[in-house]
């Protein structure tokens, strides 16, 4: 039983999964588009309430640091990401080396709001230095939106991370620093560098 992340990133991986898909008994997904992708490829997709255990969780992420922090949720799928990734023995972040970066928050983190709560919490995202942008247009699989909050630079995304889902209001966030990575599989220009 694999755990299938959501991106470009985890397209390509899909892909290659469907050549061994004879050697797994199926895969939980982390998104509709990524369950789509492996329907397509007749890997059976089972429902997380069902599965005992999941080994492994392969995703890709938006921005890792050396610690394996991430920001995830480019996609929109942070929430049933955050939570295969908590259910997972190893979560293997797969990502090329554009996403390493020294200090999380170039790429806006983005945070999944119930909707009638949208105003609050942009309001509280500003008193943490944020400047929330509504993902206009866009409703998660779980009927909700997404704030991009720009401009934070993030020297403590634990905490950060905490002091978000705090919130009411808001469902997670795209910051994975309590549940970090285990393993990166970073792609460089001569290879892969494996870090743990
Ligand atoms: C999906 O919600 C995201 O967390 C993706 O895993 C992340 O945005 C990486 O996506 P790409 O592989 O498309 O860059």
């Amino acid at each position: 039983m694999i755990g299938v992340g959501t991106g470009s990133t985890v397209n390509l991986f899909i892909e290659e999964l469907a050549t061994i898909k004879g050697r797994i008994k199926g895969a939980v997904s982390s998104s509709e588009a990524s369950t789509a992708r492996l329907k397509a490829h007749h890997i059976p997709v089972f429902e997380l309430n069902t599965v005992d255990e999941v080994p492994v969780y392969i995703d890709g992420a938006d921005e890792i640091n050396h610690y394996l922090h991430m920001i995830k949720g480019g996609g929109g799928a942070l929430t049933r990401e955050k939570i295969i990734g908590a259910v997972a023995e190893k979560f293997v972040c797969i990502a090329d080396q554009s996403k390493y970066v020294d200090v999380l928050g170039s790429f806006p983190l983005p945070v999944e709001v119930v909707p009638m709560a949208r105003s609050f919490v942009a309001r509280e995202l500003v008193k943490l230095g944020g400047h929330p942008e509504l993902r206009d247009g866009f409703i998660t699989d779980n009927g909700n939106i997404i704030l991009d909050v720009h401009g934070l630079k993030i020297a403590k995304p634990v905490e950060l991370e905490a002091t978000i889902n705090q919130l009411a209001g808001v469902v997670t966030c795209g910051l994975f620093a309590r549940r970090r990575a285990d393993v990166l599989l970073l792609g460089r220009e001569d290879g892969v560098e494996v870090i743990q």
